[in-house]
């Protein structure tokens, strides 16, 4: 993955240009298809706004590549454990009911890839949900904006503009514009592209079959102005079957 500014010097902004609040619906109903279980791991928990919605409900471990990431997460988080580490390698040593993975899946560029990811989740429960930004069937070109102003006197706005340059690969591109305001009224601007993964459904669904789930695809239900996400559900098919995961925990 390449090093981006949007989670490493920029991480401090995070919470001005994605806010928490804004994911309490997709949280939620992340939690409907997460029930049952107690202990969740989440990769690529960024800076937790998923996880302070979800930690009501699960004992939740976060897991993110980025160091500045985990630094945000665990000031609205300081009760979680936090670990850096990579989806596509990480080996805990131990077990739990589900792993999650929200946006942060779409960062798999490749089929190899993603197929490490959910070799992760298979290594570590007998659950699994994955969560693209998009998939290929319904991906749209869009632009989008937004950002808050923070209670510390710092504001960000965001420009975002997504589209396809090459249908026939498995990516798309997102670039990115920032303008930033610091407590003492100084503006900056940022500007950066990011490549992510776009596979069709019945990819996801045959890479979470090759490791030992049978899968789904739900649509979400979202009362959001957009396009509802596709959540993949793996149910192993054979429970507690897992390389590398050490004793259940
Ligand atoms: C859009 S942010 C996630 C935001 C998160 N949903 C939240 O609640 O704040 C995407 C995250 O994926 C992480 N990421 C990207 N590639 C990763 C990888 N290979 N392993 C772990 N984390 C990764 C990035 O560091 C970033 O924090």
């Amino acid at each position: 993955m390449t090093e981006h500014r949007f989670y490493g010097d920029l991480a401090p902004w995070w919470p001005l240009i994605s806010p928490a609040d804004e994911y309490a619906e997709e949280a939620a109903f992340a939690a409907s298809l997460l029930c049952g279980a107690r202990t969740v791991l989440e990769l690529g928990s960024g800076g937790g706004h998923n996880a302070v919605h979800l930690k009501k409900q699960f004992d939740l471990t976060l897991v993110d590549i980025a160091p500045g990431m985990l630094e945000q997460s665990r000031k609205i988080n300081p009760e979680l454990p936090h670990h850096r580490g990579d989806m596509r390698d990480l080996r805990l040593g131990r077990a739990f009911d589900a792993v999650f993975i929200h946006d942060a899946i779409t960062y798999m560029t490749t089929e190899g890839d993603l197929s490490k990811a959910i070799a992760t989740a298979a290594a570590h429960a007998d659950r699994v949900v994955l969560v693209p930004d998009d998939v290929k069937e319904t991906f749209e070109p869009d632009t989008d904006h937004g950002g808050v102003d923070g209670d510390d006197g710092r504001a960000a706005r965001y420009l975002s503009w997504t589209y396809d340059p090459d249908p026939t690969d498995t990516t798309t591109r997102t670039d990115y514009a920032f303008l930033l305001r610091d407590a003492d009224g100084g503006i900056s601007a940022a500007q950066e592209t990011h490549v992510t993964g776009l596979f069709p459904r019945d990819t996801w669904l045959r890479l979470l079959r090759q490791h030992g789930f049978a899968a789904e695809a739900v649509t979400e239900v979202t009362s959001d102005d957009r396009t509802p996400r596709t959540f993949f559900v793996g149910r192993k098919t054979n429970p507690g079957a897992r390389s590398n995961a050490g004793s259940s925990g």
